[in-house]
C-alpha cells in the first residue's frame, strides 16, 4: 500500500460513514486511526455535539486521551497543551442506547436510496450515486448531480421538499483558505461538483411514498424543462403539493 511504501499513517474520516464498508472490512477500522461525528443528523447522532477517535494502537490512544484532556492525564499538571475535546456522559448514555438501532437504520437508508435509484434511473439530466461492488454505503446522503441544479433545488422547495447541497465551496475557495493561495480553476472537477450537487432527503424514517413524490417532482421539473415552459407558469397550474 502506497502509505506502507512510504512510512506514511492513513487517517480516516468516517464522520459520514458509520456502518460503511470497503473490500470487507468496515470504515473506522481502514487506516491508523479514524474519526466519528454525533453531530445530531449523523447515521450515529447524539442528542447534541459528539464524536469518537478510534484506532488500534496503544501509543496514539494514549497520546489522544492526552489531548482530549487539556493535555493532562493526572488531574491540574499538563504534559502537552490538549483541548476539551471530552465526550459528555448524557451524550454517551444517549449514543450507547442508539447505537444499538444503527444496523437497522443503515439498512433502511440503503433502501431508500436503491427506491431513489430506481425511480430516477434514466431520467435525463440526473446522475445517480454509484456504490462501488466492494463497498457498502450508508447513504448518509444521497446526491445527485444536475447541471440545473440551482432551478432545481427552488422547484423542490417551492412543493414542499427539502434538498440541501453539500457543500457548495470547495475547500480551496473558502475564505478560511485564501492564504494557500489558490483561485478558481485550479480545481475544475472539483469546482463542477460543487455546482451540481445536491443532496435529497434521505433518513430512516422517510417512507417510499416520500421518495415516490420527490422523484416526480424531479421528473415534472425536467418535463418542464423539455416544453420550454417558464417555470412559475407549470408551477401556477395547480395539483402540486406545497
Ligand atoms: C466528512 C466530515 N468530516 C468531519 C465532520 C466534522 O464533524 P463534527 O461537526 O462532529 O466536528 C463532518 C461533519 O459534518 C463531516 O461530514
Amino acid at each position: 500500500m502506497l502509505a506502507n511504501e512510504h512510512g506514511l499513517a492513513v487517517l480516516e474520516d468516517a464522520c459520514q460513514a458509520h456502518g460503511a464498508e470497503y473490500r470487507g472490512s468496515r470504515t473506522g477500522a481502514l487506516g491508523d486511526a479514524a474519526a466519528f461525528s454525533f453531530y445530531y443528523s449523523k447515521n450515529l447522532g447524539a442528542y447534541g455535539e459528539g464524536g469518537i477517535a478510534v484506532t488500534n494502537s496503544r501509543d496514539l490512544a494514549s497520546r489522544l486521551q492526552l489531548l482530549r484532556n487539556h493535555g493532562s492525564s493526572t488531574r491540574y499538571y499538563h504534559s502537552i497543551l490538549g483541548m476539551n475535546s471530552r465526550l459528555d456522559e448524557i451524550q454517551a448514555a444517549v449514543l450507547r442506547i442508539k447505537l444499538r438501532r444503527l444496523e437497522g437504520w443503515n439498512e433502511e437508508r440503503r433502501a431508500l436510496a436503491g427506491e431513489y435509484n430506481r425511480r430516477l434511473a434514466g431520467l435525463p439530466g440526473v446522475v445517480t450515486p454509484v456504490e462501488a461492488p466492494d463497498a457498502r454505503h450508508v447513504y448518509h446522503l444521497y446526491v445527485i448531480r444536475v447541471e440545473e441544479r440551482d432551478e432545481l433545488l427552488d422547484w423542490l422547495k417551492d412543493r414542499g421538499v427539502h434538498a440541501g447541497i453539500h457543500y457548495p465551496v470547495p475547500i480551496h475557495l473558502q475564505e478560511a483558505c485564501r492564504g494557500l493561495g489558490y483561485e478558481e480553476g485550479d480545481f475544475p472537477v472539483a469546482e463542477k461538483a460543487a455546482k451540481e450537487i445536491l443532496s435529497l432527503p434521505i433518513y430512516p424514517e422517510l417512507t417510499i411514498d416520500d421518495v415516490a413524490y420527490v422523484c416526480q417532482t424531479i421528473s415534472d421539473f425536467f418535463g418542464d424543462e423539455r416544453t420550454g415552459r417558464p417555470q412559475a407558469a407549470a408551477a401556477s397550474e395547480g395539483g402540486m403539493r406545497k
